[in-house]
């Protein structure tokens, strides 16, 4: 396994939270490399699910270490109730969680801005999760943000904040009540800070130390390739770069040492948020996907938009992050389809040239098998026209497909 990536290779919610648990079995540790408490990632064990933001979802394997890199937006106060809610289920999360001291933190503040620009922005609102992450990484590139290292200086944070405060009392008129709730806010961050801070650590030298033990090393990626800043849907994205590209810089080692890039796909497609969504269905195909798949966000449980699987955007996924292998999920979802569309390309131009907004897709329809994949453990025991529907993907996508989920529990996979 050496070191392997998850990537979401759509609008994320892709299922990565699934793949990465399955992955995990064999890895000693788990790294998060961008993105913070805007990842909402999913985990179905036995009876119990549990729905992780900022800890990699290897966490939940006893043994394994998990780590939070540099290039992470990271909440200190999103952290310790993530650690509250592991311990409650038993585990332990002391000796084997660590934290970039690089990482930049994300403040009470920078929700707060968060949360101001969008309800300002009316129909331009980009419908973030309202986690802080576009201020947080906008401070980073402003080279005016707090980092991990810094949490150690508490009268010097004490001092910054109250003057970032002021500064943001300027830009905004806050309500009395919102003055209030901040005071409390700040006073609960710095209570966080210190459940967080033993588990900073010299991050880059764990994780090059792991590669020279030749240990495995899970890379989880979060949101998903049209997310990203520079290749996704802008301005309707996230504020980082969520594709593999960014695995290097936001860990800290070489591009050379990643070994496996694995795609991770919805069967169909899903977009939280705002912006542009070519296949989307406004139909009862569309309400049927949506509810058949529970497709609510897992961050701030709103309703997913769901359309068909758009392989003109998957392609370009691949192209830009290189994928070794792909993880399709949810097949079981299309289950009680009649019939499935898969839009092959776009009628009027290629993306990025075409504006997503404008780009008419042309579908290829082909039957649905009517028939549960719940329980298929290998290819074989899928219904005939559900294999071809994954080999259509896979001749589409031109990269080999190495794992079907189809089912939520861990048992529920197939690997190719
Ligand atoms: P996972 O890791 C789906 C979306 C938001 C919004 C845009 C910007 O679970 O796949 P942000 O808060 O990041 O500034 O919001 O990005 N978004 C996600 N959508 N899954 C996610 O993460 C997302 N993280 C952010 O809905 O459209
Ligand atoms: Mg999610």
């Amino acid at each position: 396994m050496a070191l392997t990536a998850i990537i979401g290779a759509q609008w994320g919610d892709e299922g990565k939270g699934k793949i990465v648990d399955t992955l995990s079995e064999a890895a000693d540790l788990v790294v998060r490399f961008q993105g913070g408490a805007n990842a909402g990632h999913t985990i179905k064990i036995g009876d119990e699910e549990t729905i992780l933001h900022q800890i990699p979802s290897g966490i939940l394997r006893p043994t394994t270490h998990c780590l939070l890199g540099n290039g992470m937006a990271f909440d200190p106060v999103g952290l310790k109730n993530e650690i509250e809610e592991i311990e409650r289920k038993g585990l332990t999360v002391n000796g084997r969680l660590h934290i970039s001291p690089l990482a930049h933190v994300v403040t009470p503040l920078h929700k707060i801005k968060d949360a101001y620009q969008e309800d300002a922005s009316g129909v331009k609102a980009i419908g973030t999760t309202k986690r802080g992450i576009g201020p947080c990484y906008t401070d980073k590139i402003g080279r005016t943000g707090i980092r991990v290292r810094d949490l150690f200086n508490e009268n010097d944070l004490r001092v910054t904040l109250v003057s970032k405060t002021a500064l943001l009392r300027r830009k905004i008129d806050m309500p009395e009540v919102e003055e209030q709730k901040l005071v409390s806010d700040l006073e609960l961050f710095f209570d966080s800070v210190q459940r967080i801070l033993p588990f900073v650590d010299n991050t880059i030298f764990r994780i090059h130390s792991y590669i020279k033990e030749g240990r495995n090393i899970l890379a989880e990626g979060a949101q998903g390739v049209m997310l990203d800043i520079d290749f996704g849907s802008y301005p309707y994205v996230t504020a980082c770069n969520t594709t593999a590209g960014n695995i290097a810089t936001g860990l800290g080692i070489g591009p050379r040492l990643i070994d496996q890039i694995i795609g991770v796909f919805k069967c169909y497609s899903t977009r939280v948020g705002a912006g542009p969504f070519p296949t989307e269905l406004n139909d009862a195909i569309g309400d049927h996907l949506q509810t058949r798949g529970s497709e609510f966000g897992a961050t701030t449980r709103r309703r997913r938009r769901c359309g068909w699987f758009d392989a003109a955007l998957g392609k370009y996924a691949v192209m830009i992050n290189g994928f070794t292998g792909l993880a399709m999920t949810k097949l079981d979802i299309l289950d009680e389809m009649e019939e499935i569309k898969i839009c092959t390309h776009y009628e009027n131009g290629e993306f990025p040239l075409l504006d997503l907004k404008d780009a008419r897709p042309v579908y290829l329809t082909l039957p649905g098998w009517r028939e549960s994949t719940a329980e298929a453990r290998r290819l074989t025991d899928l219904p005939p026209r559900a294999r071809q529907y994954l080999q259509t993907l896979e001749d589409l996508l031109e990269v080999k497909i190495s794992y079907v989920s189809t089912g939520k529990e861990r048992r529920q996979i197939i690997c190719l």
